[in-house]
């Protein structure tokens, strides 16, 4: 089995049993050795996979409950045996990944009471590894992490490095804090500095980092840890009547807790407000500035606890709610190298696609060039990918233990691969030397082409004469041209620069799906530019989207959703000032502009059904007055769809003059076909409000 084949998609909520019992046996072991290493900091296979094994070893516990074996991460704290005894155990928590879990957590939890949980706490679920401070007359003696769970190994040395954890309290009292050690992403890319600083290998993510820190016995330097509580054994009574008063003793001694932290906690009432808080907590995140794998739960009031009680393993009175793993591993396939619009050069890393944080990931970002040569990230190699929230998704690090022995390492480009001119490496970014200058050629051709602003006579010689003399670097300086200033141009005589700046004039009215395509905003093209244009209705919603409102758009999903948004915050200071030369910033039909009253069934458009879902339509052929690139915007004028290919599920197929095949396919499936110059009609007549003409063409055609 290849790291990848299980990488792409687990899923815990729907997890399948094992047939035999030896798969069982064999997955538990794998189980615990998996465990043992990611309390080391070696993860062996990720947080995500590791969930979906203990979820199927879980449902075959319940259908075959005489199979269970007595190191079942189902029984057992999973971790490693060290030397010191804790006072009492440290659990594990039982983890749920969707809504129906957590609500039947808690009516497991109302049935054992025989009442309703009386209150809930809700605090972030920290990704890093758990350990108890035992204070003695206010002053730290001994650190441990959690081990097995019974027993743990000391580490009070490291744990001077750890922010949130006093070496002395506030006050003078004997007490164990349990919280968890973890690296918040400032320090993650601190730290990685440091040990690159001092010739090591980077930490490949900030868990594996904490956890490596946590057990560095004797390292020439120190790397950043940070602390945050969320429980504590001998807490006094009149402070430990209830989970969120605990903390607040806790924060009260000088020690940093769950509820201080930016996630913060919240006390519910009800499960519905449980939901809600999760819901929103997992949408902040990405921005929490550290790793949250998760909320957890818990029964507030120690009385709830003690009723409920514990398994072995966990307590009773308290649930993990997983979020979508943010770090998982994939292959690494390729490297590409970007060249953007300012001339930065990124290394951009090709991915086998992956399931990270609830979205496909194919690609990331590897930051930069010195980065990558640290971080000796190859092709071929098993690599950390990580996606905290809206963040684009990054590699952190590769598993070394996996590389195979052909992967080479990285040669970064020796010219820039866009204008083959010199790279400047002064900063850790590398740039063309051209900066702007280079591509600004290919950007201004796009932007004046056919399919996009259609500005004829602005061809490759006008373009290399207008960026020599300096008189324009974006699409926007085209519209400070005048006739005097073009007429100085070589072989640019006042007729040839009065037509080109009267096309240039002419081009302000394309409407705005024509200004998204010749912007060239990455990873959209033509037809996916006229579908934005249509569901946004202006250039001032297309910038105020957010990456859930762009999903929202057909064929775009939150990788795509990310890269655009990101392009339009480069592209604003061009679009601001094309809208100030009076450039159309709106696509006229769109339905946001005019929101269709099904109700009163006065805006369905022509090439939509009653409810507004658009008819498919293929354009084929020419039709009179219109080039290919027009004839589809016409469909969607009219409120329809197009496409390029008939099928069986073609609603209607426009054929004008030469069409081929695909007229030929249309009569074979018996469609509707539309002849060229009809089409022309319907569209004028539907420009021109003639609705009556517009019904009866269409209803001659479609039945
Ligand atoms: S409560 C008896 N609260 O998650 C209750 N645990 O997957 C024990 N963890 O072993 C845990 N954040 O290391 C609790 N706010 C939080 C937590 C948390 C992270 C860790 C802890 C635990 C593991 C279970």
């Amino acid at each position: 089995m290849s790291a990848t084949a299980t990488a792409s998609i687990v899923d815990p909520t729907h997890a399948q049993p094992f047939y035999t019992h030896d798969e069982y046996l064999a997955a538990v072991e794998r189980a615990l050795r998996a465990a043992t290493a990611y309390y080391a900091g070696d993860v062996t296979i990720d947080d995500a996979t590791y969930d979906a094994l203990v979820a199927r070893i879980a449902v075959t516990e319940d259908h075959h409950p005489a199979w269970q074996s007595t190191t079942s991460p189902t029984r057992v704290v999973a971790g490693p045996t060290g030397d010191v005894p804790h006072s009492e155990p440290m659990l594990s928590l039982d983890n749920v990944f969707a809504e129906d879990g957590l609500r039947g957590w808690a009516s497991r939890l109302h049935k054992a009471l025989g009442q309703r949980v009386a209150q809930y706490t809700i605090e972030p679920k920290i990704d890093g590894l758990a350990v108890a401070a035992h204070y003695r007359d206010g002053r730290l003696t001994l650190v441990a992490t959690r081990g097995d769970g019974r027993t743990g190994e000391d580490v009070t040395a490291q744990a001077r490095l750890v922010a949130g954890l006093p070496q002395q309290l506030a006050a003078p009292v004997s007490i164990e804090v349990r919280g968890e050690v973890f690296m918040t992403n400032a320090d993650f890319t601190a730290a990685n500095e440091i040990r690159i600083a001092n010739g090591e290998p980077v930490f490949a993510h900030p868990r594996s980092a904490a956890a490596g820190t946590m057990r560095a016995i004797n390292r020439g330097y120190d790397v950043p840890l940070s602390f945050l509580a969320y429980a504590a054994v001998g807490v006094p009574e009149q402070h430990a009547q209830s989970h969120s008063e605990s903390i607040e003793y806790l924060a009260g001694l000088g020690v940093a807790t769950t509820a201080q932290s930016s996630a913060g906690m919240v006390v519910g009432t009800s499960i519905d407000e449980v939901v809600d808080n999760v819901v929103a907590l997992g949408a902040r995140r990405g921005q929490l500035g550290f790793a949250v794998d998760g909320v957890v739960v818990k029964a507030n009031y120690a009385a709830d606890q003690q009723a409920a009680g514990s398994s072995s393993r966990a307590p009773r009175w308290s649930i993990a709610y997983k979020f979508p793993a943010d770090t998982r591993t994939t292959t690494l396939l390729r490297i590409d190298v970007q060249v953007g619009r300012t001339g930065l050069i990124t290394p951009v890393a090709v991915l086998e696609p992956v399931q990270v944080g609830g979205v496909i990931v194919a690609s990331a970002t590897l930051h930069n060039f010195a980065d990558l040569l640290l971080r000796d990230v190859r092709v071929g190699d098993t690599v950390f990918v990580r996606r905290a929230g809206e963040v684009i998704p990054e590699i952190t690090g590769a598993k070394l233990d996996e590389r195979p022995e052909t992967a080479q390492p990285f040669e970064p480009p020796a010219v820039c691969p866009r204008c083959q001119g010199e790279i400047d490496r002064t900063q850790k970014r590398w740039r063309c030397l051209r900066g702007r200058a280079c591509g600004a050629a290919e950007a201004l051709l796009y932007y004046a082409s056919r399919d996009a602003m259609d500005i004829e006579g602005l061809g490759d010689k006008v373009v290399d004469s207008l960026l020599a003399a300096g008189l324009v670097t974006d699409p926007a300086d085209l519209y400070g041209l005048d006739v005097a200033t073009l007429s100085r141009l070589d072989r640019m005589g006042t007729l040839s620069a009065t037509n080109l700046v009267a096309n240039i004039e002419a081009s302000k009215l394309k409407p705005l799906s024509r200004v998204l395509t010749g912007l060239g905003v990455r990873m959209t093209g033509r037809s996916l530019s006229r579908r934005i244009a249509r569901h946004f209705g202006t250039m001032a919603a297309v910038q105020a989207a957010t990456v859930a409102e762009w999903e929202l758009v057909d064929g775009i999903g939150a990788g795509r959703a990310q890269v655009i948004v990101a392009e339009l915050i480069e592209l604003a200071p061009v679009i601001d000032r094309l809208a100030a030369h009076g450039v159309t910033m709106v696509e006229p039909g769109s339905p946001a502009l005019e929101p269709a009253d099904a109700e009163q069934g006065g805006a369905v458009l022509p090439l939509q059904r009653r409810d507004g879902t658009p008819l498919t339509v293929v354009v084929t052929g020419s039709i009179p007055g219109l080039s290919r690139t027009e004839g589809n915007e016409a469909v969607e004028v009219l409120g329809g769809k197009s496409s390029g290919s008939v099928s069986g599920k073609t609603d209607l197929v426009v054929v004008g003059d030469g069409a081929g095949s695909k007229a030929d396919r249309a009569t074979n499936l018996r469609l509707p076909v539309l002849p060229g110059e009809r089409f022309a009609e319907l569209l004028a007549a539907h420009r021109s409000g003639k609705h009556k003409q517009v019904r009866q063409i269409l209803r001659a055609v479609l039945r």
